[in-house]
């Protein structure tokens, strides 16, 4: 196996893992286990816990101690130093909203697989010139939607997209069918009733479901 050059795309199979990426907020630490676990139990073994509570990286630990069968990630990195804590405190992958010149020429150096975020043609491209040919589509419903993405299939056939933000089980499909579209993400999978009632089974119920989407 050759060593990866600087232009090789890196971590090109996290688009591909699941269908449905759960993208997670975490409140209560208590949470964070059960949910990792129940998401797993419903066949989506991966998830982005998103870095925008004062437990996440608490969360972002615990889970990696306790569901090492599930594929860790840290979203909503805004910082370099914010992709530094979350490596430290577990995190497998990183995922911004957005994806600035910063970000992009600092991530390399995490060693774990990048998902920067973009939302317009020139975004995407300057993600592609960074060597990344997969990247988050955020916000994706009102940034113009699976129409956009399917728009730009054609003189972008090298960036494949995780489109989130509006995404629900009524439009997932719409995007999942596209050629770019390699999987979505969504906080539906954790409604804030499920998990503030303890509710598990109600949590695997909606994974499963989300797994059997495409
Ligand atoms: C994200 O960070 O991907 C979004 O917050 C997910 O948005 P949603 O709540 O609309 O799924």
């Amino acid at each position: 196996m050759s060593a990866p050059s600087e232009t090789t795309v890196p971590h090109a199979s996290l688009l591909d893992r699941v269908p449905v990426v759960p993208v997670v907020i975490v409140d209560d630490l208590a949470h964070a286990v059960p949910i990792a676990r129940a998401l797993v139990a419903g066949g989506l073994p991966v998830i982005e816990l998103t870095l925008r509570t004062p437990v996440a990286l608490d969360a972002i630990r615990a889970i990696a101690d306790e569901v090492p069968e599930i594929l860790l990630g840290a979203g909503t990195i805004t910082t370099p130093a914010q992709a530094e804590e979350a490596v430290a405190a577990g995190a497998q992958f990183l995922v911004s909203p957005g994806a600035t010149p910063t970000l992009l020429s600092a991530m390399g150096a995490t060693g774990v697989p990048f998902l920067p975020g973009t939302a317009t043609v020139s975004e995407a491209l300057a993600v592609l010139e960074a060597g990344y040919a997969e990247m988050k589509f955020f916000p994706a419903e009102v940034s113009g939607g699976a129409a956009y993405l399917k728009a730009i299939s054609s003189p972008l056939p090298a960036a494949r997209f995780c489109p989130t933000g509006g995404i629900t089980p009524a439009n997932a499909s719409s995007y999942l069918a596209l050629p770019n579209v390699g999987c979505v993400g969504g906080t539906w999978l954790t409604p804030a009733d499920a998990v503030d009632t303890g509710d598990w089974g109600r949590v695997t119920a909606l994974a499963a479901q989300a797994a059997g989407l495409r």
